[in-house]
This record gives C-alpha cells, sequence and structure tokens, in this order.
C-alpha cells in the first residue's frame, strides 16, 4: 500500500478504530491529522505517530458542529495544502439499550448527531475542496448494523444504515470527479464502544460471541488494514462499497 505522502484526517482518532488507523496510516508514511472531540487522547495518537518517525497533528473537533468541520479542513489546506483523505470514523453507541418503544429521546438525538449528521459534515465540506483539487478519498465507517437488523439499538442503526446510503449516493455523484467513497462495516471489535456494550451484563461477551463464527471480537488494527486498503491507489477501480469486517457473523 502506498499510502506515503498522503494527506489524511480521521475523526475520532482519540481511541479505538480511529486510533489504531491513524497509526497504521502514520506506519505508511501519510501525514496524519489526527482529530478528536477529545483533545488530549488526539494528542496522544499523534504522539505515538511522530514518536515512531511519522508525521502527525492533532486538532480537536466534535463532528456535530458545522464550523468545527469546517475549521478542522480549513485548517488542513492551509498547512498542507491539499487534502487527499478523509476517514469519517467517529461514533458513539446509544446509553440504553432498549427496545424502539422506550428508545429515548436523547439517545436518538445524540447518536444521529455524531454518527449520521457528523458523516454528512465531513463529506460535505471535504467534497468542496477535493473537488477543487481535481483528486479524493473518504472511507466512512459504519457498521455490520448499517447492513442487517439489530435489536435493542434503533437509533444506532438507522444512523448507520444511513452511513451505507450516504456512501453509495455521494459515490455515484462524483464517480467521475477522481473521487472515490467507499465504507467499512465492522462487526463488534475491541474498544471503548464495545466496553460499553459489555458493561451491561457479566455473560455479554458470551452471549455475543455465539454469533460470530470466528468466536472472538475484532481488533482496532484489523479494521484500520482496510480503511487504509481503501483509500490507497490498491483499492482504485472500487467505489461505492461496503467492506464487511465481521468475522463470518454476516454469514
Ligand atoms: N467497536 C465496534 O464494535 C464497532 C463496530 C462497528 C462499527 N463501529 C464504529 O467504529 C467507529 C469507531 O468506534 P470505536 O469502536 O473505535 O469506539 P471508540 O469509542 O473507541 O472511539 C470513538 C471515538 O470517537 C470520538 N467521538 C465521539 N463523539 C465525537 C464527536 N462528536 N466528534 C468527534 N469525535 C467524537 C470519541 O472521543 C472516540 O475517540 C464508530 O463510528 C463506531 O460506530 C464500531
Amino acid at each position: 500500500m502506498n499510502l506515503k505522502n498522503k494527506i489524511v484526517i480521521i475523526t475520532g482518532a482519540g481511541s479505538g478504530i480511529g486510533a489504531a488507523t491513524a497509526k497504521l496510516f502514520g506506519t505508511h508514511g501519510a501525514v496524519v491529522v489526527a482529530s478528536d472531540i477529545n483533545l488530549n487522547n488526539a494528542q496522544k495518537i499523534a504522539g505515538d505517530i511522530t514518536e515512531a518517525g511519522g508525521i502527525a497533528s492533532a486538532i480537536k473537533t466534535d463532528v456535530t458542529q458545522y464550523q468545527e468541520v469546517e475549521a478542522l479542513i480549513a485548517n488542513t489546506i492551509e498547512k498542507h495544502d491539499r487534502l487527499d483523505v478523509i476517514v469519517n470514523n467517529a461514533g458513539i453507541g446509544g446509553k440504553e439499550q432498549l427496545k424502539t418503544a422506550e428508545h429515548t429521546h436523547d439517545d436518538w438525538h445524540n447518536v444521529i448527531a455524531v454518527n449520521q449528521t457528523g458523516v454528512f459534515y465531513c463529506m460535505k465540506v471535504a467534497l468542496q475542496h477535493m473537488m477543487r483539487q481535481g483528486h479524493g478519498n473518504i472511507v466512512n465507517v459504519a457498521s455490520l448494523a448499517g447492513l442487517k437488523a439489530s435489536g435493542h439499538n434503533l437509533s444506532y442503526s438507522a444512523s448507520k444504515f444511513a452511513v451505507v446510503g450516504m456512501t453509495k449516493s455521494a459515490a455515484l455523484e462524483y464517480a467521475r470527479k477522481n473521487i472515490r467513497i467507499n465504507a467499512v462495516c465492522p462487526g463488534f471489535t475491541h474498544s471503548a464502544l464495545l466496553d460499553q456494550l459489555l458493561a451491561v451484563s457479566p455473560d455479554m461477551g458470551e452471549k455475543l460471541k455465539r454469533f460470530i463464527p470466528m468466536g472472538r471480537f475484532g481488533e482496532a488494527d484489523e479494521i484500520a488494514e482496510a480503511i487504509c486498503w481503501l483509500a490507497s491507489e490498491n483499492s482504485k477501480f472500487i467505489t461505492g462499497q461496503t467492506i464487511t469486517l465481521d468475522g463470518g457473523t454476516s454469514l
């Protein structure tokens, strides 16, 4: 994979899949802009990348705030002259695992704001710049929950189906403009987000693993590999697609 000197923004880069992705881009010689609502965590990841010999900086961005997204991308262009890749990874789960009739308004609004509206804002602003520069690559982090039903999770499911839909629709619009847009759909993967779900009950981990033919959760760096591949020229004839990384769960 040749990612050397690519200018790459990763949202939600302070933890889990975003952090692993930022580090893998760094290992491949990309110029990493690690963005997160939690600046300390983003700075730590950027520090890890530079300590390992890579190039990285950190910036605080709440993807639910359009002006912050504009500032993130304007700042990157100002510093590096272009934006080759944006990985729209920032995401949250609902606080409570309840059926639809009990799904809380708070969970609905918060999850949709980050997972769906945040991806829309980042794609909208990034595409304006990518159109001007004549090339670009967007990788959205959706979920297996964006491809098939999952109970007690309505806002999350709605937001991730939306990410898959936005990926395909925008890919169609920009295919002739030298801009590719794809998504990854991870199944359960070790991260802070999964820990939140596992905390619901002591046997939750074992229950969930029963649905995974490989019998284990994914690792963040396994998802990062697919994201980097989609961002590289190695996948240059692929656009509007989803790659499912779920240990066989969808089978
Ligand atoms: N872990 C899984 O099992 C799994 C499965 C499928 C999809 N995903 C998706 O992967 C992505 C990454 O999640 P993760 O599992 O690494 O979780 P995580 O909680 O470890 O990381 C999410 C990151 O997003 C950041 N973030 C949250 N709200 C934000 C906002 N408003 N603006 C900017 N950053 C914000 C957090 O600070 C955190 O650093 C999410 O989109 C998630 O839905 C995760």
